[in-house]
């Protein structure tokens, strides 16, 4: 079975680096011979995680669309922008949408046993490493298979060509290849 890779930014910004970013990794996962799904959480907005909210009115319809996807994947590549060294709220809420059971469901079936790849692109000197170091630990607590490969695009304002792909090209391969790592990495899983 053909492994299907879902992809997104953790930026719903329309003008974002790390959709840049993503868009980038998911063409080295289609190098792979794997599926790639790249969405945009911009098209799946969620109100504020709040317990009393779920409890009265259930999942939102775009939560349920969203974990949806998430169970029809089998990895995720996930390019995240660092805010204040940290996960941006619009990921970890996501996140947290994602990982709610309806009711009899087993726990975290959207996440556990699912393969991901991170990286991030940010204003900043350390390309938003710090804020990777939280959602790696996030999807880790919550089943997911974190690769041990990642980058962070440093001063990534000035990092990418008009067209979308980055000026230096040995970063473009690096970014194609974690793509293509996390495809060749699931095709052996699925073999
Ligand atoms: C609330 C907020 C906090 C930020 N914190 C950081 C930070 O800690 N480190 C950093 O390098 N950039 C930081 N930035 C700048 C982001 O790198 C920049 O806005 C980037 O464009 C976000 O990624 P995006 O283009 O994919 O949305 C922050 C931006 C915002 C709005």
């Amino acid at each position: 079975m053909i492994p299907r890779i879902l992809a997104f930014a953790g930026s719903t910004r329309r003008e974002s680096i790390n959709k840049k970013l993503v868009a980038i990794a998911a063409h080295g996962v289609r190098e792979s011979g794997a599926e790639v799904t790249l969405i945009d959480l911009k098209d799946f907005p969620l109100p504020l995680f709040d317990q009393d909210l779920e409890a009265e009115q259930g999942m939102p319809e775009n939560g349920s669309n969203l974990k949806q996807l998430f169970i029809d994947h089998d990895g995720l590549l996930i390019a995240s922008p660092e805010y204040n060294s940290s996960i941006p709220a619009v990921l970890k809420n996501a996140i947290d949408w994602v990982s709610r059971p309806a009711p009899g469901e087993p726990s975290l079936v959207a996440f556990r046993g699912k393969v991901a790849t991170l990286m991030s692109a940010s204003f900043g000197a350390l390309g938003g490493l710090r804020g990777l170091v939280h959602v790696r630990s996030i999807l880790g607590n919550i089943g997911v298979i974190v690769l041990p490969d990642q980058i962070a695009v440093a001063k990534a304002h000035e990092a990418f060509q008009p067209d979308g792909s980055l000026i230096d090209p040995k970063q473009q391969a690096g970014i194609e290849g974690l793509g293509k790592t996390l495809g060749s990495f699931l095709m052996k899983l699925k073999a």
